[in-house]
């Protein structure tokens, strides 16, 4: 197999200078510089610009991340679909506490929020499921997510399963299926700056619900 020279890690280096961040141009809600940002990385074509690593806490208190898709942003924060028997859904039921990051590399641009998850309504989970191209729908009632499972082959004989069941017909969205928003009470900005002295600039939510922004040292 054919690997890469021995420096190549140590001399990867990309230099930061598309932007900057100022105190005095940040907006009074965090949430207004988030969606300029995400809408410069689809204006950018950054590929899956709604990806975001999110990190729950298991019931021992161990860390797990893994990526989920941004399929909105309102009144219950940052929201998501999966399923609810996930490790996630089952992190999530112990625990509500989270963290979420952003990365938009080709943009110098990170976004770091955290919060606590709530559940999205059963009306939110169903339009969204409706909304989703058939193959979606049949994997979701197919997949026991982050169950172990014999092979692909088992994998895909619940999936033809399935598919039969439903025949021509609708597909419900499954009872196990839904959707999170993470509420934010913390949310940080990330620019990358020449000579690694880049911006960061924090939102936290005060008591008063008005957002206080600070600057952390890079
Ligand atoms: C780009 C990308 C987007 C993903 N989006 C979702 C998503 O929106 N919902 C989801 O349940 N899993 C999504 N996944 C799969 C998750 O990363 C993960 O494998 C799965 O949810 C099981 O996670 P868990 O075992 O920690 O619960 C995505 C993976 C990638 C790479």
């Amino acid at each position: 197999m054919m690997d890469f020279p021995p420096d190549t890690l140590r001399d990867l280096r990309v230099s930061y200078e598309l932007d900057s961040l100022r105190e005095e141009s940040m907006p009074a809600e965090p949430l207004e510089l988030f969606r300029a940002w995400l809408k410069d990385a689809l204006e950018h074509q950054l590929t899956e610009p709604n990806a975001m690593q999110l990190a729950t806490i298991s019931a021992d208190g161990s860390p797990s991340l893994r990526t989920v898709l941004l399929k909105g942003l309102g009144e219950q924060g940052f929201e998501f679909f999966t399923n609810y028997e996930s490790r996630k859904g089952r992190e999530i039921a112990a625990d509500a506490r989270a963290c979420a990051v952003f990365l938009w590399a080709a943009r110098h641009h990170q976004v770091t929020v955290r919060g606590r998850i709530v559940k999205l309504p059963r009306q939110a989970a169903e339009s969204y499921f409706a909304s989703r191209p058939r193959g979606h729908q049949l994997g979701a009632w197919s997949s026991a997510q982050s169950q172990v499972i014999a092979g692909r082959k088992a994998l895909e004989e619940q999936r033809e399963q399935t598919a039969a069941r439903f025949g021509d017909g609708p597909i419900p969205c499954p009872p196990h299926w839904g959707g999170y928003g993470l509420v934010p009470h913390e949310i940080e900005f990330w620019q990358g700056r020449p000579d690694r002295l880049h911006d960061r600039l924090r939102y936290l939510l005060e008591a008063t619900g008005t957002w206080r922004v600070e600057r952390l040292c890079p």
